[in-house]
């Protein structure tokens, strides 16, 4: 049979590593896929640079119209990113009949539901394995291996770079910055790494996440996001001195009234499997109702683990592409007339188990002033601690129980307000799984 014919558009850390392992394993995904995968054309802004790695075989254009455009692509590899010319050039190419791999989250996370509907209306496959998670078929496994499950929840590392940030900081003591600097060097910070520090990378995943594991639209918006770049290194160190650690997890969950949809540092066990899991490693831990917990983890960024679920999906396509549309597995795991709008719930409405650190003067009756607001408002207190600063001040850690964090939000309201407290109070969230 002859080769199917792909379209790459960008050719940096994910593109450069796709036409890689398509060349490096070329023989082995013919055999898997029934014919052969070939790169017939890549758009890039640097023609020069594309040409030393694809040389002069493959046409290199820098409009990426021209490859969605061309009458013998097959398929179209989004990995430029963004949701500009990406979403049009991806728009364009359904239009034209092909089929779509990317590994852009940012862009599915805020267009996926017109980008899907647009598919779907064509009889084109989106496929976006690389788009949560790097190498880690996560995906797969929500969509396909726990098809039988009602999802119950899901939580994971899920960005790479503040993983890398956070292990480094912990382990060499090496400063933000440059742990930063070094995630960029090895190609695991987003264009903007913003997007990683801030929570948004995280949550575009998770929000896709959320999608396949409980057949709900889209909806990036409604995510709660908070990233890593508030965290002081003092609780780095307070709460591995209470046997926790802190990761950035995604969290989503079903509850009675609704979905819980969140991103933040969190304190997990230090014996809980994903405070160990370090550097740019992922892990995401996904339980259903027949299963009961799983856990997937594997390298959640750089050019080769990215480009291992690039080609994975091309193989999927390229199997596929002569299958009837109704018969091929859903974009988001339920067919599309089958989604429901379950509700997010608001972050008022999240149980979680808490960590407060407040600085207050150093004097009796202080501690028995914060504990009687706790417990006004029915929040009980598992452990605490108290640690000198200065002359004349201390720091006050508490643990608490379950707490419903609209409670929690209106104790430290108040707590705030008290004369001898003398610093906001940091509030992150304990979650044991
Ligand atoms: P890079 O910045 O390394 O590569 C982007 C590529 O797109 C470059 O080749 C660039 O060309 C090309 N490009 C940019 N603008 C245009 C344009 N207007 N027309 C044509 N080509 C263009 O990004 P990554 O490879 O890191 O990321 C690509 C996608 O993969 C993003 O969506 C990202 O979120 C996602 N992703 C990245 C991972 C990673 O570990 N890096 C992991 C998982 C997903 P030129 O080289 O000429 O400048
Ligand atoms: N910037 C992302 C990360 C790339 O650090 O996880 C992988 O999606």
């Amino acid at each position: 049979m002859s080769p199917i014919k792909v379209g790459v558009l960008g050719l940096g850390v994910v593109g450069g590593g796709t036409w890689k392992v398509l060349n490096q394993n070329a023989e082995e995904i013919a055999r898997r896929a029934g014919r052969r995968i070939e790169v017939a054309a890549v758009a890039v802004r640097d023609v020069e640079k594309a040409r030393r790695l694809v040389g002069d075989d493959v046409l290199v254009v820098t409009d990426g119209m021209e490859v969605v455009n061309h009458p013998d692509i097959d398929i179209v590899v989004e990995l430029i990113g963004g949701n500009t010319v990406a979403r049009d050039l991806i728009l364009a190419a359904i239009a034209n009949g092909k089929h779509v791999v990317t590994a852009n989250k940012a862009l599915l996370a805020e267009f996926g539901n017109e980008i899907f509907a647009a598919a779907l209306d064509k009889g084109v496959m989106v496929a976006f394995e690389a788009a949560v998670a790097g190498g880690i078929p996560i995906i797969k496994a929500i969509r396909e291996g726990l098809t039988a499950n009602r999802i119950q929840w899901l939580a994971g590392i899920i960005n790479g770079t503040t993983n890398f940030i956070l292990s480094e900081m912990l382990a060499t003591g090496q400063s933000f910055d440059e742990a930063l600097a070094d995630a960029q060097r090895l190609g695991y910070a987003e264009a903007d790494p913003t997007f990683d520090i801030e929570g948004i990378d995280a949550a575009h995943k998770l929000t896709l996440l959320a999608s396949i594991a409980f057949g709900i639209p889209v909806q990036f918006d409604k995510s709660h996001t908070e990233g890593i770049s508030g965290l002081a290194q003092e609780d780095l160190a307070h709460a591995e001195r209470l046997g926790y650690r802190i990761k950035l997890l995604g969290i989503t969950r079903r509850r009675p009234e609704g979905i819980e949809l969140r991103v933040h540092p969190t304190l997990v066990p230090a014996d809980c499997v994903l405070a160990n899991v370090h550097g740019a490693m992922n892990a995401v831990l996904v339980s259903g109702d027949v299963v009961g917990p799983t856990l997937y983890y594997g390298q959640g960024a750089g050019e080769l683990p990215t480009a291992s679920a690039v080609v994975a999906d091309l193989v999927d396509v390229t199997r596929l592409q002569t299958a009837d549309p109704g018969h091929r597995v859903p974009y988001l795991a339920f067919q599309p007339d089958a989604m429901v709008d379950t509700p997010i719930l608001a972050m008022a409405d999240v149980q979680s188990s808490y960590y407060l650190r407040l600085r207050v003067q150093d004097r009796p009756g202080v501690l028995a002033d914060v504990a009687r607001i706790l417990s006004e408002v029915g929040i009980s207190i598992g452990s605490m601690f108290q640690e000198p600063h200065g002359e004349t001040e201390a720091d006050i850690i508490f643990l608490t129980h379950q707490a419903r964090e609209g409670d929690i939000d209106s104790a430290l309201q108040r707590i705030a307000g008290l004369p001898f407290v003398h610093s906001g109070v940091t509030r992150l969230r304990v979650e044991t799984f």
